[in-house]
């Protein structure tokens, strides 16, 4: 019996109550187990930088890969399908089988909160980055969910926005990463997102059926985003198949009301077996069918749930640490590099300044769903002495806005003894009903008390820890969280308040980014004082969402010009400062958008005033998108390094020193001001994206502004030219990404500096006599080449024949005539031009 005939005779078995019951999650995180038809429970997890399985707090580590923009940053497939196997082999240690990433939105503007997640600006990027991340993440057993289908390329009013995107901006840019992904990697999963598009919500969109089923033959499983299905038959009768989360009792529209809808004949039962089949589907192939039948007996077996001493460490056959380590530096983009400041010289070198808000704390990824939390972090500080420079560390000034999360040295166990905080669990009746030793001061509980071994009914909370002062002075402490809260220090109640969102926040902000409850608590050096914090669960609006707190804790620290004059004065007596500015994981988020592209605080200043004092000023923009950089002339040196995971600190100092390359190219232009960018403010509930086909340097050429730094650009340690190009050339080294028919392109570069090294040989088509509308130019094809000091190398790209056709009048047209190609190392540098003519 073949695969197919095996799924439909178990579906046969199932009854009506039965079938539905598939059709909403069983809890936050899992699919309905059907024992009746050998069907297991099957794991979701985000996300994007990481598997973070089914608990959302310190307890299940999970390896930090850099974050998306840093994986597209490398334009290397290879890599980022072995980062998708590293998250697949993640994945199974952790008892999770389908991952709810990639996110394939684009960077329409920098402003979108999201940015740092998705991969670029450019649909061939993203599509070619996004195939490799799918097929390293399913060809190891683990199902891909690429999302959010679609137009979700911005945060404000997610839930409900409108977004107008004409037909053709439709298929040329906002689905084509979907379309390449589905049709050449064979994608198990895709996320409806919140989002309207073109007036109707995505979750009852016809494009699912229309365009995902009809046109790309997709016969994988549709789910919604996390509370994204709005109504019982609409939904069903599109092409959604999953409502997530569950279940059907507490959330979504379809469970009870869905099977009567069945049972009256207002939504056809055939509607229902082709959603189940699509999930027994994407079971059978992640292995969460008992005995699957071929194609769907996968060959890496798995075993479901992975009780937590059976998880082994041995399935993992990377070298998590040096991929990660490796990774992160290859997608360094090094922006600016005047006089060769970098790499620097190890031999001889004096002390290193390492100044800035994101030096001592290492900032590796961005907020939201994305959130994992790393066995461990290597900070820029750590990094570099880790590499055994001299450093004399100054922070500068303070670049977070919220006060963050109570940690080590400061924030001990109970009884003083290690690091972390207790936990204990009150029943309604008051009876201490559970505790736990936790290790950090986040708290969240998304899928009840039960699975973090507590009991489900939990009425009250009680965390308890010390605070030691470590300097004498004010510190700030304090709780962030939703409902009531009683604070004590030492026994001493110092507040007991109920805190609340503004009502129009989205979910993610609230869960990101709570209101928090502040007191000063004056202490000496040394000194040691008890807290508590008591919570009524029920008292949090969000409580049928979890449960979530944190303890927030500042220590004192010296005004901003007190910093930036001690950091000024380190420059100073420093043969190199490098200076670490960037955002936050509660900058750049899910669930609202950025206003500002701006460093906060006064990070420009600081930048400026170090650069003053040491001309030999390297900047290390630790951002996961876009931010301004008013002072980049003013600078030595710039090293892009996005949210670098969790062994940024290590990469950092291997490229800083040479022992690495920084082999980044901008997936994304940089802006010089925020002007121009599109909005991401809906008018009356529609986003209408006005810009059409020109978002990114799409718009730049159109426009005739000037970027920062271009689309695609980013100097290695060695030097290029390019050299010649030849159309229709005899392959080499000639991959078919998509298997379509193509021009074959040869490009012909020589290393010409002292260094051995990796370019991006990135080729553009431009069609400058057309009778249609189009971008002065547009992505058509890239490869990485490696070569020796003095080495002349020849790189075969294969452009697939779609890029040369253009959406019109419900099909994909090809313009006979002819094409320019043009090939260099960004946008802004395409030296050699050769033509083509296409019939
Ligand atoms: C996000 C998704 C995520 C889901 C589950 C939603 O708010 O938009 O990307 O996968 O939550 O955490």
């Amino acid at each position: 019996m073949t695969g197919e005939a095996d799924l439909r005779r178990r579906m046969a078995r199932l009854s009506a109550e039965q079938k539905v019951r598939l059709l909403t999650g069983a809890d936050f995180w899992a699919l309905h187990p059907e024992p009746d038809v050998g069907l297991r429970r099957v794991v979701l997890s985000d996300g994007p930088a990481g598997v973070r399985g089914e608990t959302w707090d310190e307890r299940d580590t999970s390896a930090n890969v850099p974050s998306p923009t840093a994986l597209a940053a490398t334009w290397d497939c290879e890599r980022v399908e072995a980062i998708g196997r590293l998250l697949a082999h993640e994945a199974r240690r952790k008892g999770v089988n389908v991952l709810l990433a990639p996110t394939v939105n684009l960077h329409r503007t920098p402003f979108g909160g999201r940015h740092f997640e998705c991969f670029s600006e450019d649909p061939l990027l993203t599509a070619r980055i996004g195939v490799a991340y799918v097929r390293g993440l399913q060809n190891s057993g683990v199902g891909a969910t690429v999302k959010h289908f679609v137009g979700n390329d911005a945060e404000t009013e997610r839930m409900t926005v409108d977004v107008r995107i004409d037909e053709r901006t439709l298929r040329e840019l906002y689905l084509a990463p979907f379309e390449a992904i589905v049709r050449e990697a064979g994608a198990w999963s895709v996320m409806a997102s919140y989002n309207r598009v073109n007036g109707v919500t995505m979750t009852e969109s016809p494009l699912l059926r229309d365009i995902l089923h009809d046109e790309w033959g997709y016969d994988g499983l549709v789910m919604s985003d996390w509370t994204a299905a709005r109504s019982t038959e609409p939904a069903a009768r599109a092409a959604l198949d999953l409502v997530m989360p569950g279940p059907a009792s507490r959330f979504g529209p379809w469970g009870d009301a869905l099977l009567e809808a069945v049972q009256a004949g207002r939504v056809d039962e055939a509607l229902i077996d082709d959603k189940v089949l699509r999930i027994l589907r994407l079971a059978a192939r992640v292995g969460g069918l008992a005995e699957a039948q071929a194609p769907y007996e996968h060959p890496v077996p798995h075993e479901h749930p992975v009780p937590h001493e059976r998880r082994s460490a041995s399935l993992v056959p990377v070298d998590i640490p040096a991929e990660l380590r490796a990774t992160a530096a290859a997608s360094f983009v090094l922006a600016r590099n005047e006089r060769s400041l970098l790499p620097l010289s190890r031999s001889g070198l004096g002390r290193i300044a390492v100044i800035g808000p994101n030096a001592e704390v290492a900032r590796t990824l961005g907020g939201g769903s994305a959130t994992v939390f790393p066995p461990y972090t290597v900070s820029p500080l750590e990094g570099l002495r880790d590499a055994g420079l001299d450093v004399a560390f100054a922070p500068g000034t303070l670049g977070h806005l919220r006060i963050s999360a109570a940690r080590a040295p400061w924030l001990l166990r109970p009884d003083g003894w290690g690091s972390g905080a207790e936990v204990r669990f009150f029943s309604p009746s008051g009876e201490l009903a559970g505790s736990e030793q936790r290790d950090g001061a986040v708290f969240r509980w998304m899928n009840g008390f039960g699975s973090a071994g507590a009991p489900e009914e939990v009425a009250r909370l009680e965390i308890s820890c010390a605070i030691k002062a470590t300097v004498a002075g004010v510190y700030q402490l304090g709780v962030s969280g939703l409902g009531q809260f009683r604070l004590l220090v030492d026994g001493a109640e110092a507040f007991d308040d109920t805190l609340s969102m503004r009502a129009d926040a989205d979910i993610a902000e609230t869960l990101m980014a709570p209101p928090q409850r502040l007191v000063p608590v004056d202490l000496t050096a040394g000194q040691m004082v008890t807290v508590r914090v008591e919570h009524d669960v029920h008292s949090s609006p969000m409580a049928a969402f979890g449960t979530f707190l944190q303890l927030d804790l500042e220590v004192p620290h010296g005004t901003d010009d007190e910093e930036i004059a001690a950091a000024v004065e380190a420059a100073a007596g420093s043969e190199v400062a490098v200076v670490v500015v960037g955002t936050t994981a509660e900058v750049e988020s899910e669930g609202f958008d950025r206003t500002s592209l701006a460093l906060p605080g006064r990070q420009d200043e600081l930048v400026r005033r170090v650069a003053a004092a040491n001309p030999r000023t390297v900047v290390v923009v630790n951002s996961g998108a876009p931010v301004l950089l008013p002072w980049a002339d003013d600078v030595a040196a710039v090293l892009l390094t996005w949210f670098g995971g969790q062994e940024f600190g290590h990469a950092l100092a291997d490229v800083l020193l040479g022992d690495a390359e920084p082999g980044g190219r901008l997936p994304t232009t940089w802006p010089v001001s925020q002007e121009g960018l599109p909005s991401t403010r809906p008018a009356d509930g529609v986003l209408s994206y006005t810009e059409g086909l020109f978002i990114g340097y799409r718009g730049y050429d159109r426009d005739g502004r000037e970027p920062l730094f271009p689309f695609g650009h980013g100097h290695g340690y060695t030097t290029w030219s390019y050299d010649g190009i030849t159309v229709d050339c005899a392959p080499v080294n000639l991959a078919d990404p998509s298997g379509a028919p193509g021009v074959a392109v040869c490009v012909e570069v020589r290393n010409t500096g002292r260094w051995p090294g990796r370019e991006v040989v990135q080729l553009y088509a431009s069609r400058p006599d057309s009778a249609v509308e189009r971008p002065a130019k547009w992505l058509a094809g890239f490869a990485a080449v490696g070569a020796d000091p003095g080495e002349t190398v020849t790189v075969g790209i294969l452009i697939p024949e779609r890029v040369f056709r253009h959406w019109s009048g419900g099909g994909w047209i090809l313009e006979a005539g002819t094409f320019t190609l043009s090939a260099g190392s960004s946008s802004a540098s395409l030296p050699l031009t050769a033509s083509v003519t296409l019939k």
